[in-house]
């Protein structure tokens, strides 16, 4: 078992592990990948503050996100096709997370459905709903969700159409993978993923696949996000949408002031300040530089979380020390959940977790309620002088 220090070597064991199809799903950005790349390097421009002779006994990383407690500032991002990564792969996630005592969020676009995460876990999880042009399946999905007692609804606004990621399409993605020469060749070296495969039944979209019918491809993404989601999404529907939830309703996908305002004005109780991983729109802003203008518009009447690009604790600790009250994990817990099935999300858990405590102790702070922007050294232009209009 090799040593693990920090999230890449997760990443690399999961090149290793998984066939490339599902690798290059997961490690790509759209068209340039110009926003994927800023996402991770803009959190390197912030710099921290040391400080030191500080009492740095007693320390926590507790906090709440939503008014539920969780364990650090985490959530783990909805991603779809989690079950290709590793067989069963958001119960092992959802698992790991609740073990953790941090939130996890199933995508609509999972391979293990509602009903059989709820099944195998024990503490209430988070949905994620793509808003499709059938009105009932949504509602149906909304009511699956409720009945399995999920605590919190995550509406994605940033996909309403599908960003373009070259590899998908030259990989011909799909969920089981088709069995050309290609792919073939491939899974003879990857037998460890492939074992495990064959011994779930769960290969398959599982919110999807047995709930609609006149799908023309059910194993093709593309497909279905082509034929299905909702392109005439406005906030009318959103506001729809939202009075059909009970509980906490967080609006994914914010990356400008002006959305932000919007979503407050239609109830959200969250915002996740996120370009999807750099996965939509290319050439938009890095989320760590969009967070600033946020919490300025809305900061003080709704609570900001912000996703894209974090790989480490220091990444948590200066998006929160800006102001966010919580992040959200794609790649990060994909890495281990890959590379190591649940205890690779565990161990990434705990990497970020020891990255976060130890940088909170240098920069002299105890609680995550300490932190603020004055243990941030921001490049004096770091949002960038932008002209619009
Ligand atoms: C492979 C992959 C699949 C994703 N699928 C979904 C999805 O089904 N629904 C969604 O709202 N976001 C999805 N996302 C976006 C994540 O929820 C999150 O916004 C993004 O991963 C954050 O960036 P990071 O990976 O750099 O942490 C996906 C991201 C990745 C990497």
């Amino acid at each position: 078992m090799p040593v693990i220090t920090n999230i890449d070597d997760l990443r690399r064991l999961y090149a290793r592990r998984v066939p490339r199809m599902f690798y290059d799903y997961t490690e790509s950005g759209s068209w340039t990948e110009q926003t994927f790349r800023e996402n991770t390097t803009d959190f390197e421009q912030i710099r921290l503050r040391q400080r030191v002779a500080v009492d740095m006994q007693g320390r926590s990383t507790a906090t709440s996100m939503v008014g539920q407690e969780v364990a650090m500032p985490v959530a783990l991002a909805p991603v779809g096709l989690t079950g290709m990564q590793h067989a069963d792969g958001e119960i092992k996630a959802a698992r790991a997370a609740e073990r953790f005592g941090v939130p996890f969020t199933l995508s609509t676009m999972s391979i293990c459905s509602i009903e059989d995460v709820a099944a195998h876990t024990e503490r209430p999880f988070w949905f994620q709903l793509y808003t499709m042009k059938d009105e009932d399946y949504v509602r149906r999905l909304i009511a699956r969700a409720r009945d399995a007692k999920c605590s919190a609804l995550v509406i994605t606004l940033d996909l309403q159409i599908l960003g373009q990621r070259h590899k998908d399409i030259k990989n011909g993605l799909s969920a089981p993978p088709k069995l050309t020469p290609k792919t073939i060749l491939n899974l003879a070296t990857k037998w460890g993923w492939g074992l495990e495969m064959l011994s779930t039944r769960r290969r398959q979209f599982g919110n999807i696949v047995g709930h609609v019918d006149g799908i023309s491809d059910p194993s093709s993404l593309m497909a279905w996000t082509n034929e299905q989601f909702d392109p005439s999404l406005d906030w009318e529907k959103v506001k729809k949408i939202r009075d059909q939830w009970d509980g906490p309703v967080i609006l994914k996908g914010i990356l400008d002031a002006e959305d932000a305002k919007a979503a407050l004005k239609v109830g959200a109780d969250a915002i996740v300040v996120s370009n999807h991983g750099g996965r939509q729109l290319d050439g938009a802003l890095s989320s760590i530089r969009a967070l600033p203008s946020i919490l300025d518009a809305v900061g003080d009447r709704i609570e900001v979380h912000l996703d894209s690009g974090i790989r480490s604790g220091q990444d948590i600790l200066k998006a929160v020390a800006m102001g966010a009250k919580g992040t959200w994990i794609g790649r990060a817990y994909i890495y281990g959940l890959g590379a190591m099935g649940q205890q690779g999300v565990t161990r990434a858990l705990e990497l970020l977790h020891k990255e976060l405590d130890v940088s909170m102790a240098l920069c002299g702070r105890r609680r995550i309620g300490e932190l603020d922007r004055d243990v941030l050294l921001i490049p004096r232009d770091f949002e960038g002088t932008w002209q619009t209009g």
